[in-house]
């Protein structure tokens, strides 16, 4: 970024106010009453979060204080003790919602498993037995590399109920990924399956478990789910099938009362250096926080079939499939496989069987669902709809609208929900009882957040000048530490504006108090809602013997968002298709299948400015076609542009 203030182009002037009738019902249905929760939650965030915790989670033991200490380490409701999935599920089984379903699951193969509360509690209680009996206790790490089963969020909700930490990788992350995590968390236990379903093939997950651990030592057992009955090898006391272990396993575990700041999971990000971070989040301040903003945001209530199709790999899953909804009682659906298997109306399909009615999904997928066209979700009955949310990356205007009109048939509220792994649940977003919404905004931040926008230098800027999003404020769901590295921690999100919260994003603020976020300013790409690190993928590259070195940029793509650019220099000049595919393919092992890259361009040697900075602008403008580079050659030759481009950069 260069100067104070990032530019931006956009304008857009359309508003959406709710529906009278949306509005009467919603939790949150005034704009005063949103006013006065805000600036309640500003002047006394310890008044109002230590209400809302007394209100809406169950304690053992009551807390003595709502907060202790200054951003970054605060802590939150010290003196208290609870237990996560006390609040997911036995609470719920002292009403009628113990018949409830709690998650309505159907498989890529279109097989389908509805848990009550009841049934959901019942297998939590078993698996967590058997963690025990594996020699689990509480503060062990417990990794998660599973496909998009039921027992995956039985065996995170398990993992909670004796105080275990789970660290839940997604199943497209490569063996090299895995164990890279398994070793930074030194877990214990490795849960996953034979392999899941994916577009009709099968994704081999225990191969890769077996792979990761010859290079993980950490990890004593396995415990494998079978799935798609694809053939494994099972190693003597080390490999258990989870079947076998839960026939035994007793239905009775009493819920572990845990320390307010026990730490509930980790969970690996990208950031802008080659390791991924292990964001920590611990028990009550996460689950009063994801409680909540499930409430205020998705508006949930008894009747409502709520479907976020987001993986539980990642942040949104945890927050929106598993924690926030089940803290409040509510029924959400869970999907295994592809959007367009057996064809491009899947979830469509979906919506219509199970009569979904708020819908949670990425601006990558609306984009792909354009692309498909109107006709998939033509051919199915949406009517069910009342709710639509976007979350992961900017939506552009267009297919906002596309979303609005077509999905939602234009009764439908949409929120566009801004958050991070980090913050643990929503932090900006409209609520859609009250916010008349902007194509393209995030609008407003959620009561007990407190952002602004900062030059470099940490000042305040003004309407419409494009900066730095910062938190000013703490919140009980945001982050406690990277593990085992709270230096890094600091330094991360701590030091680049002292005092506050450095999300990592540039955004803009209107002059109606709308915030409009333009993209990462560090060096993090957003590839279909995914973070990834552009310094990651170039050490994936330069670990190829060929490679000497490497500079990796994103470009606009069209339903990615960002594609993955690599500007690659050989030790051989060689330029060929066949290296080409040989480091695409070297890169998907070391990193998975999420960090393919879309485009690898040898060049001669990798622009550098006269200190030895990589000129990523130049090369940004390269990989978008900003930038004429004229006839190439076999190796690309930019010496010539980048002397031109010294001066910018
Ligand atoms: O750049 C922002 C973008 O996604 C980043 C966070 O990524 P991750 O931790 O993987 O979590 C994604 C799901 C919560 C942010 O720094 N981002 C997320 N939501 C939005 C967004 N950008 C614009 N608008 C959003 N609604």
């Amino acid at each position: 970024m260069s100067g104070d203030a990032i530019q931006s182009v956009l304008q857009e002037d359309r508003q959406f106010p709710p529906p009278e009738a949306f509005s009467a019902d919603a939790h949150i249905s005034s704009e005063e009453q949103y006013q006065e929760m805000w600036q309640r939650a500003k002047d006394d965030p310890d008044g109002f979060w230590g209400e809302l915790a007394r209100e809406n989670l169950d304690w053992f033991e009551p807390f003595e204080q709502v907060s202790e200490g200054d951003m970054p380490d605060t802590k939150w409701f010290t003196g208290g003790k609870l237990n996560v999935t006390h609040n997911c599920l036995d609470r719920h089984l002292e009403n009628w919602r113990k018949n409830k379903a709690a998650i309505i699951w159907e498989g890529e193969p279109g097989d389908t498993r509805v848990l009550r509360y009841q049934d959901l509690h019942r297998e939590v209680c078993r698996f967590a037995n058997v963690l025990k009996q594996l020699g689990i206790e509480a503060g062990d790490r417990v990794t998660l590399y599973m496909p998009m089963v039921p027992e995956l969020a039985i065996a995170m909700l398990a993992c909670a109920r004796i105080g275990a930490v789970h660290s839940i990788i997604f199943g497209g992350f490569s063996a090299d990924a895995v164990a890279e995590r398994n070793n930074d968390a030194q877990a214990k236990l490795v849960v996953t399956a034979d392999a899941g379903w994916r577009r009709g093939k099968e994704l081999p997950l225990k191969e890769a478990v077996d792979k990761s651990l010859e290079k993980s030592p950490s990890v004593e057992k396995v415990v494998v789910v079978r799935r798609t009955g694809y053939d494994v090898e099972m190693v003597p006391d080390r490999d258990y099938w989870w079947h076998e272990l839960m026939e035994g396993a007793s239905i009775e575990c009493e819920a572990t009362p845990l320390d307010s700041e026990h730490p509930l999971f980790i969970l690996y990000t990208s950031g802008s250096t080659g390791k991924p971070k292990g964001v920590l989040h611990t028990t009550a301040g996460y689950l009063l926080g994801t409680t909540m903003t499930s409430r205020w945001v998705f508006d949930l209530k008894d009747d409502d079939t709520y479907w976020c199709t987001a993986d539980i790999g990642w942040i949104t899953g945890h927050s929106y499939i598993v924690y926030g909804p089940l803290a409040n009682g509510a029924t959400t659906v869970m999907y295994e496989g592809a959007p367009n298997w057996p064809d491009e109306g899947r979830f469509w399909q979906i919506v219509q069987k199970y009569g979904v009615s708020i819908f949670y999904t990425a601006p990558t997928a609306i984009r792909a669902f354009i692309k498909w066209g109107d006709d998939w979700p033509g051919q199915a009955d949406l009517s069910s709809l009342r709710l639509l949310g976007t979350v992961g990356e900017p939506i552009n205007p267009e297919a906002w609208m596309w979303y609005h009109r077509v999905i939602g048939g234009e009764k439908c509220p949409i929120v566009d929900t801004w958050w991070q792994t980090e913050t643990g649940g929503i932090m900006l977003s409209p609520l859609p009882g009250v916010t008349a919404t902007k194509p393209g905004s995030c609008t407003k931040p959620l009561p007990g957040v407190v952002p602004d926008i900062v030059t470099k230098e940490g000042e305040s800027l003004g309407d419409n000048q494009g900066g730095l999003l910062v938190m000013r404020q703490p919140w009980p769901s945001m982050l406690r530490t990277l593990y085992g590295d709270h230096d890094r921690f600091l330094e991360t999100y701590f030091s680049e504006v002292p005092g506050s919260y450095f999300a990592g994003d540039g955004a803009r603020r209107d002059e109606h108090g709308f915030y409009w976020i333009m993209g990462r300013v560090d060096d993090v790409l957003n590839v279909a809602g995914h973070r990834l690190s552009t310094m990651e993928i170039e050490s994936a590259l330069v670990s190829h013997a060929q490679v000497a070195e490497a500079a990796v940029v994103g470009f606009p793509h069209d339903l990615k968002g960002e594609g993955i650019c690599c500007f690659v220099t050989t030790t051989v000049n060689d330029n060929s298709e066949e290296l080409k595919a040989e480091l695409i393919a070297h890169v998907r092992e070391q990193i998975g299948a999420i960090a393919t890259p879309d485009q690898i361009r040898f060049a001669a040697a990798v622009p550098k400015t006269r200190s030895g900075k990589i000129m990523r602008r130049l090369l940004r403008d390269i990989a978008a076609g900003r930038e004429n580079i004229g006839d190439t050659t076999t190796l690309e030759d930019y010496t010539v542009l980048a002397k031109l481009r010294e001066e910018d950069e």
